[in-house]
């Protein structure tokens, strides 16, 4: 259980349960977009907390540089996953419940001092940005990644001149509305 899903993963993506998927789907997505492949898979700090603390304590031998743990209602996955490994670890709080993630965003946000989680937002940008972040944490080593992430940020402005661009004649056009 403590091989990767894929001898090539460099970024593990752990999920508390199986109805976490659909959101954990933008994040993977994200990855694969980046062309870094993932090691995904379902385990819980409180269903199965020994696989979880096994599975953080063998990531590095693994190969995993970055993990990338969600978890919805009182969200330990993160936390306890970085108690048992010094890979970095990004937390997605997964919305849902009776409190809609915001006990999730507190439990994976409020660390104690001494083992960080990197608490990304509620929702679908924060499975994005859980990726982005993994990638960029990558660069620091992987010049060719470094090169992928300068090109996401120019995708981001080219998208911000586009957009001006139409409201700017969106707005000219309105002029006598
Ligand atoms: C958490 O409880 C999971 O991460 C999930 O977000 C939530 C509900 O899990 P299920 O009852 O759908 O398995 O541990």
């Amino acid at each position: 259980m403590t091989e990767k899903t894929d001898a090539s993963a460099t970024v593990a993506v752990l999920m508390g349960s199986d109805s976490d998927w659909p959101l954990l789907e933008e994040t993977v997505k994200t990855l694969h977009g980046f062309g870094i492949t993932a090691d995904v898979r379902v385990m819980s700090a409180h269903r199965t907390p020994d696989q979880a603390a096994k599975f953080a304590r063998n990531a590095r031998k693994q190969g995993i540089q970055v993990i990338i743990a969600a978890a919805g209602s009182a969200a330990h996955l993160a936390g306890v996953v970085a108690a048992h490994t010094t890979v970095p670890v990004i937390g997605i709080p997964v919305k849902g419940g009776a409190l809609d993630g915001l006990d999730a965003l507190l439990s994976t946000l409020q660390m104690p001092a001494g083992i960080p989680v990197a608490t990304v937002a509620l929702g679908k940008s924060g499975a994005i940005n859980a990726a982005i972040l993994a990638a960029q944490i990558l660069a620091v080593a992987d010049p060719a990644m470094q090169a992928k992430m300068d090109q996401h940020k120019k995708t981001l402005a080219d998208k911000v001149k586009k957009g001006n661009a139409r409201v700017a004649k969106l707005a000219a056009a309105c002029r006598s509305c």
